[in-house]
Order: structure tokens, then C-alpha cells, then sequence
């Protein structure tokens, strides 16, 4: 029915919405052509992913573009995603920046190369007091290093003493691990037809509604977001609270 797949109004829509996009491979194999043209057509659909957080008013957007354990695949795979990395840097910056989105990398930034670093330090720069939307690329990250990261730091903290190991509770760790000075992700999608997180963003995940669909990266498009935007409309968010007593606060704030 038509009215079941409207658009969400401002108030259900996501503040926050994360991505791992997945299905690049599948999508190239699929019409016989190498992986690298399923990861360029990811590419496109990167850009209308943003796209469609720009119209419908989305605040940040954060992509899983490459995890630690991709450094694993083969190293003409990983040679030419970096290459893919670098023209995107280089192309797409100036119309974000114009668009005014600002960029920001998370992960293991010493891992790559000195050129791809420095335009993620320029792309950083550029777009830094951007407000339309914030675009979070996480690359060589992973969810498990991050909160590891986090404990190294509070524990480096204690030892210095700046913070009494008694005080080391949620919230301190959730000041030092990426993305701190953000919302949680409201929403999660995963293209490519599996239903995991992959070492993604675990800390923030913990109250995220979950999203996934079969189609693959490639083939992301409004439709798909409008899709994931409604089904996230209906769902009810209780952080371990009751049904009743949601609809209770609900009540009391539109009072
Ligand atoms: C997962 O698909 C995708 C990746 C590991 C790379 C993601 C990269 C892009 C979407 C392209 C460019 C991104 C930016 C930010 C410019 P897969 O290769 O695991 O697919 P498969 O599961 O079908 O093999």
C-alpha cells in the first residue's frame, strides 16, 4: 500500500545513521567483471547515499569503507581500494565542502599512506566548520580496537592519576572512544544480505536500531534509504524500559 512506504516525518527520522556497505564483490561477480568495478560502483552509491541524508535532512552519516581485518585481502584488492580512496578524496572534497558537509576519518590513520593521510587532513580542514551534515569515514577501523584504544588512554589517565579507576564508567568511556562528541547512531543498515556487525562501532551500536537488506551496495538508492527510513518510523525504542512507560514519556513531551 502506498501509505505504508510514505516518508518518515522529521521527528522519526534518524539523527545518526551508520552503514556497512556491503555487496561490492557480489555485485562485479554477478555481471562478470572484477571486484574493483563492484567497489567503483560502490563509489557512486556513496554519493547518493549522501545525497539522500542531505534531502531528507539527516545530521551524520557514518560509512564503514574499510575495517582492520580488510588490510587481510589480497594486496592488489587493497592497493587498488587505496587508489579508489585517493581519487574519491581528490574528486568529491571541493562539492562536499560546497554542500556543506564536513568530513571526518576514524580508525587507524597511521596505517596508510603518507598521500591518502594528508587528504584526509586537508579534507578534514576544508569542511571543519561545514554544519549541513557530518560525514564520519571510518577506515582501517575496527570496534574492538576502539574500545581497546579507549581503556589504553583512560588507563594511561589513571596511572597519571587525571582519573581514579573508580571513576572509570560508561560515560568516561564513552568520551574516548570515536565518535564521542556525536549522537549514538539512531540506525544501522547493512546491504549485501548479511545480518552482522562486523566489528563495527560496538560500543555506539549498543541501542541502535538494526536495518539489513539484500541489495547489494551498488544498487543502494533513495528508494532503498526511504525503505530503511520508514521501517525505522514504526519501531518503538525502549533502552530497556517498558512499552507503557515510552508511551508515557511520549506523552508527557508532547504535553
Ligand atoms: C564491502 O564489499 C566493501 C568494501 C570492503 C569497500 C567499501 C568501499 C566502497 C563502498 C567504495 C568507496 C568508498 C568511499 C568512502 C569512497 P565486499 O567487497 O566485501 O563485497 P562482497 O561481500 O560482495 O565480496
Amino acid at each position: 500500500m502506498q501509505a505504508e512506504s510514505a516518508i518518515p516525518t522529521a521527528s522519526t527520522l534518524p539523527r545518526h545513521l551508520a552503514v556497512i556497505m556491503d555487496g561490492n564483490g557480489r555485485w562485479a561477480r554477478r555481471r562478470g567483471r572484477p571486484r574493483m568495478v563492484g567497489h567503483r560502483a560502490g563509489a557512486r552509491a556513496v554519493n547518493i547515499c549522501i545525497d539522500g541524508c542531505l534531502r531528507q535532512g539527516i545530521q551524520v552519516l557514518t560509512l564503514f569503507a574499510f575495517s582492520s581485518e580488510n588490510w587481510g585481502r589480497p594486496a592488489d584488492e587493497v592497493g587498488a581500494l587505496m587508489r579508489l580512496f585517493l581519487s574519491a578524496l581528490e574528486r568529491e572534497v571541493e562539492e562536499l565542502h560546497r554542500r556543506g558537509v564536513r568530513v571526518r576519518f576514524i580508525g587507524e590513520r597511521s596505517r596508510f599512506q603518507p598521500a591518502i593521510r594528508e587528504r584526509m587532513e586537508s579534507a578534514e580542514r576544508l569542511t571543519g566548520n561545514n554544519r549541513r551534515l557530518q560525514l564520519n569515514i571510518a577506515a582501517s577501523y575496527g570496534g574492538r580496537q576502539d574500545i581497546a584504544s579507549a581503556a589504553r588512554r583512560l588507563a594511561a589517565d589513571a596511572l597519571a592519576g587525571r582519573i581514579a579507576p573508580e571513576a572509570i564508567d560508561e560515560e568516561a568511556i564513552g568520551r574516548h572512544v570515536a565518535l564521542a562528541a556525536l549522537p549514538a547512531p539512531d540506525l544501522f543498515i547493512r546491504t549485501g544480505g548479511e545480518q552482522r556487525i562486523s566489528n563495527f562501532l560496538l560500543w555506539q551500536l549498543a541501542y541502535t536500531e538494526l536495518w539489513f537488506t539484500d541489495t547489494l551496495w551498488p544498487d543502494f538508492d533513495e528508494a532503498t534509504l526511504a525503505d530503511a527510513l520508514t521501517d525505522y518510523g514504526r519501531r518503538q525504542r525502549r533502552y530497556g524500559l517498558t512499552g507503557e512507560q515510552v508511551d508515557a514519556t511520549t506523552r508527557e513531551e508532547s504535553a
